[in-house]
């Protein structure tokens, strides 16, 4: 039976007898003997095998390039080579699949953008392998805060007759052809329906019902915003607590960050190794940073405060009213505070239709959790849970209230006051591993102009 790389490169005694599989990374021949690296993905280290003439197979050496596919028998012994416990003597060595000369990563050091041109070789590399590794165990861990704390996981829909956020970024989805609007009656769901921008409003109905719940899954946006932090297909997760006000939501978006930090040092260190040395230097502290200081929290107009008194000359305006743009998450987290900021208490024309208006009428409880490095990471509130506040609110924000009728209703049957927030899954990656473009750490990017896998 195969044995993962992982476990013999991390083998507490020598095994008389193991079968890898994997790629091959490198091969150097010396007179007589040759050295292969072969990796297989389970973890970073590349396995060394030392195939010589009485290796069954060995005529064929010459074959075993970068990027061919291998099966090895052998026994796991102890290396004499430095930075290395072990190593392979192999008995047979068959190649499974040749790689020719143009295999594309035949020597390291390739930029991020052309590796972007390969995403299906890419993730071959030590870089993404430890990022899509990373990915898979964040994405773990995420569900295990929330099922660790009693959340019950809901699968919201992807196709929706609704835009939660109101921001008309949405993608149609139709089978009409020629003019999709003549007649929307004669689509596929009788009506326009779109690709869902966040899981929110039927996670509110869940929370009715379960207490607590989180989704996480892929929303879409059509922004045509081409910048390294947003992505027309991202996952994102969205947890909904009953009983719950603004200040719960902000508690429980820290606690967080937090875990998901705790973990990736606990959980991800030997990958964590390779952003330090390759990506950005400082994550590991940062991290540590996270972990162990309470995080800031500034009400909206308290921002203002400090930006406008910062000597800065910001490219966009600071005055009430105005979104936070980056280089304001920037400044409030490099080089004001040093640390995690979380906003909250936003005007409410700036802010979409469902969240709870605030006793000064001006303002709602809004809030969004600003990282180092990224900005806004998460972004949530505590939710309207009056109906007639809702009513008005659905009317200032110009939406038709049919169109929310059974999110209208929660309000008419049992309503509480209840929060929530949605955490940017890639977003939160790229803080944990330091990557700084949001394409290199999602499998196949969507951007505008960019589908091509
Ligand atoms: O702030 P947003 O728009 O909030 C919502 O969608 C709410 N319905 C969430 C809720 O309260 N349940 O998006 C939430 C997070 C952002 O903070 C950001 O991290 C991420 O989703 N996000 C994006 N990530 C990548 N690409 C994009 N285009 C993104 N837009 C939002
Ligand atoms: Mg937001």
């Amino acid at each position: 039976m195969r044995t993962l790389i992982k476990y013999l490169v991390n083998s507490n005694s020598p095994i008389e007898s193991v079968v890898v599989k994997g790629w091959v990374r490198t091969r150097r021949d010396s007179k007589g003997f040759s050295f292969l690296e072969v990796n297989d993905g389970s973890c970073l280290t590349n396995l060394q095998v030392m195939a010589d003439a009485n290796t069954v197979g060995y005529k064929d050496i010459s074959r075993f390039t970068t990027g061919a596919s291998v099966e090895i028998y052998g026994s796991l012994v102890e290396s004499p080579a430095k930075g290395q416990k072990w190593e392979l003597h192999p008995t047979e060595i068959k190649l499974i699949g040749p790689a020719d000369s143009s295999y594309p990563l035949q020597k390291k050091g390739h930029s991020l953008e052309f590796l972007r041109t390969i995403a299906h070789l890419r993730i071959r590399s030590n870089l993404f392998g430890a990022i899509f590794r990373t990915r898979s165990k964040i994405a773990y861990a995420v569900h295990k805060f929330f099922q660790d704390r009693d959340f019950v996981y809901v699968h919201t829909p992807i196709i929706t007759a609704s835009d939660c956020e109101g921001a008309g970024e949405m993608f149609r989805i139709t089978t009409l052809k020629g003019n999709i609007d003549e007649n929307p009656q004669a689509d596929f769901f009788g009506k326009p329906t779109y690709l869902t921008v966040s899981g929110q409003l039927e996670g509110e109905t869940f929370a009715c019902a379960f207490s607590n719940i989180y989704t996480f899954g892929p929303t879409f946006r059509a922004e045509n915003s081409n910048t390294a932090r947003h992505s027309a297909e991202f996952w994102m997760i969205e947890p909904e607590i009953a009983f719950c006000d603004i200040n719960g939501d902000m508690n429980l978006a820290e606690e967080f960050i937090k875990e998901m930090a705790r973990y990736m040092i606990q959980n991800n260190s030997d990958d964590l190794q390779i952003f330090e040395k390759f990506v950005d230097k400082q994550v590991r502290d940062r991290l540590k940073f996270v972990i162990e200081r309470p995080f800031v929290r500034i009400q909206y107009v308290k921002a203002l405060e400090i930006l406008k008194n910062s000597g800065k000359n910001f490219e966009f305006p600071v005055e009430y009213g105005a979104n936070l743009q980056a280089e304001h998450e920037r400044y409030l987290t490099e080089e004001h505070f040093k640390s995690p900021v979380t906003v909250y208490n936003y005007p409410r024309e700036i802010k979409p239709f469902y969240m709870r208006l605030n006793e000064d009428g001006k303002t709602v409880a809004a809030m969004d959790l600003l990282v180092p490095g990224i900005g806004e990471v998460i972004g949530g509130s505590q939710r309207e849970e009056r109906l007639d506040y809702l009513l008005e609110n659905v009317k200032y924000h110009k939406l038709s209230p049919e169109n929310y009728w059974w999110y209208i209703d929660l309000r008419k049957y049992g309503t509480v006051p209840h929060a929530g927030f949605g955490v940017g899954f890639e977003r939160l990656l790229m803080f944990l591993t330091g990557v700084s473009n949001i394409r290199d750490v999602i499998p196949y990017p969507r951007t505008p102009g960019n589908a091509d896998f």
